[in-house]
């Protein structure tokens, strides 16, 4: 049976436009999809924007716009830019469309019904100016908001309130049993001990007193709901839950998030989840932080990044590959331009861009369109072992959220091909007519090296895969099946023109 699985990112708040941090985790999905669906298995993937919550209210009122004209314009902002950069969304979700407001409200009817949603009165600090209570913690030394410089009031406010707190053990349980829910190891260490402190109960409502851009709690009317308990709901939504409920889907579901997301994800959707009766998601994989000079990137810190002008002036799918390259999964990185130019410089202009053309223009040169088997010579099938080495070495990458290991692997097999060429020298072996056989089985042998390599990159490079596999007249899409990286070839129909893949480039002066 064909293996199905679930993958999401998180849904993007609309108060910000698509930057360099909302790209990774869904390069990181998308990349995760192509190689999945290259091994046989059916992908759904999910992104979409969050757009419900008082900072969105806030910031369409700072522009005098009426709030949905305003997350309409951003979500497609985020919508077209994902299309533009190739992301192979299946579903792309928005938690204003009214299939997912009914449901949220079947939700919180469900809870409230079966008594996991109380009434109560709240008293703590409010700042007017904030529109929210504040934590003594969050005051700073003389007791103040330390945006507002303002003494907050005492207030009391009635809110409803999930009993999240009664779940603490279960998900505790839960979290031990399946070892490998939270990845990497040190955010399911950060979750446990997090849960090892009591925990509260959680507030889901907004009296519309102070805010009304929310959906509306189904049982009293002067409450909108929770920011958080509405989104999180959206990826059970998105598998047809409650009457369609696609039980396998779900089963298979990975939620790709960053580590300022764990304890929303880790903990109250674990709650919410196992109050409406249903197993928490298989995996949360969860990604550090892209910094820059030392912080956090950010549209309040003004240091963003935007991802479609790094495409276009350094070349496409270059950033798919760098942000792979460069960053540990579950660790920070930093962004910048340098690393960026020397990444794309290194190993696609020098690397695989100039191997490609260098073994072509000697195709064009001197190859005649096959070679037979029965000549390969041990060093050439000790050359030829390295494929099937580093598609091994790919793929444990990809098991181990280690994408930096299976783009080592992959360069270490560009940095092959290059010195089998060094070592057999084709340019010598074509002075003399003698032996042109043999210069068949060395360009051959580069040829079925070079499809290895341009069939295990596609889930990264999907445009430089395509492109380089029809230019040594390989018709099969690489999309399709990784069969194909090892699929032996004795016939090539190489291009007449050299693909030019990828340029090399440099930094902006600025
Ligand atoms: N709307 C919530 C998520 C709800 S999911 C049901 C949210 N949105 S967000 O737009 O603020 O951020 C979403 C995610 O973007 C973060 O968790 C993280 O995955 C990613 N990033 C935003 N900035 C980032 C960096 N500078 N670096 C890496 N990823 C970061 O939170």
């Amino acid at each position: 049976m064909t293996k199905r699985s679930y993958l999401t990112t998180p849904l993007y708040y609309v108060n910000a436009r698509p930057h360099l941090g909302h790209s990774y985790t869904t390069i990181v999905a998308d990349v995760m999809k192509r190689h999945r669906l290259q091994r046989g298995e059916e992908v759904v993937f999910l992104t979409g924007t969050d757009e419900h919550g008082e900072k969105i209210e806030q910031m369409a009122k700072t522009q005098d716009r009426p709030v949905m004209d305003f997350v309409n314009e951003v979500s497609a902002d985020f919508r077209a830019t994902w299309e533009k950069m190739g992301i192979s969304f299946d579903i792309f979700y928005r938690t204003t469309q009214l299939d997912h407001v009914a449901k949220v409200k079947h939700a919180l009817q469900t809870l409230k019904d079966k008594g996991e949603i109380v009434f109560r009165e709240y008293e703590g600090l409010y700042c007017v100016g904030c529109e929210r209570f504040l934590t003594e913690s969050e005051l700073n030394a003389k007791g103040l908001c330390p945006d507002h410089e303002k003494k907050p009031e005492p207030r009391k406010e009635a809110n409803y309130f999930f009993l999240m707190s009664k779940y603490q053990g279960a998900i505790l349980a839960h979290i031990e049993a399946h070892p490998d829910f939270i990845q990497p190891e040190q955010f399911k260490n950060e979750t446990v001990s997090f849960l090892k402190q009591p925990l509260g109960d959680l507030c889901i409502s907004r009296p519309k007193a102070r805010l009304t851009w929310g959906i509306e709690l189904p049982f009293d009317s002067n409450y909108v709901t929770y920011v958080w308990f509405d989104a999180l709901l959206n990826y059970l939504c998105a598998t047809g839950w409650p009457e369609n409920f696609d039980q396998g889907m779900w089963s298979e579901c990975t939620h790709l998030i960053g580590k300022d997301i764990l304890k929303t994800h880790a903990i109250y959707w674990s709650a919410m989840l196992l109050a409406l009766g249903v197993k928490p998601p298989k995996h949360l994989q969860v990604g550090g932080f892209w910094l820059i000079d030392g912080t956090k990137m950010s549209k309040s810190l003004g240091n963003v990044v935007r991802p479609l002008e790094m495409e276009e002036k350094f070349g496409k799918d270059t950033l798919r590959f760098f942000l792979l390259r460069e960053m540990s999964f579950g660790l920070d990185a930093t962004f910048g331009i340098e690393s960026y130019v020397n990444c794309v410089n290194a190993y696609l202009a020098n690397g695989m861009g100039n191997l490609v053309s260098r073994v072509l223009t000697l195709c064009q040169k001197n190859f005649k369109g096959s070679f037979p088997e029965t000549s390969l010579t041990d060093a050439d099938r000790k050359a030829l072992e390295k494929r099937a080495q580093t598609v091994v070495a790919w793929d444990k990458g990809f098991s181990e959220l280690k994408f930096q290991n299976s783009l080592k692997a992959w360069s270490e097999l560009v940095t092959h091909v290059d010195l089998y060429v060094n070592e057999m020298k084709p340019w010598a072996l074509a002075k003399d007519p003698a032996l042109s056989d043999r210069l068949q089985t060395v360009l051959g042998v580069c040829l079925q090296l070079i499809q290895t390599m341009a069939v295990l990159i596609y889930p990264v490079l999907p445009h430089a895969s395509r492109e380089t596999l029809q230019a040594i007249g390989v018709e099969k899409d690489p999309a399709a099946s990784v069969d194909l990286a090892l699929e032996n070839r004795f016939e090539f129909k190489v291009s007449l023109t050299v693909p030019k893949l990828f340029m090399r480039v440099q930094a902006p002066l600025d």
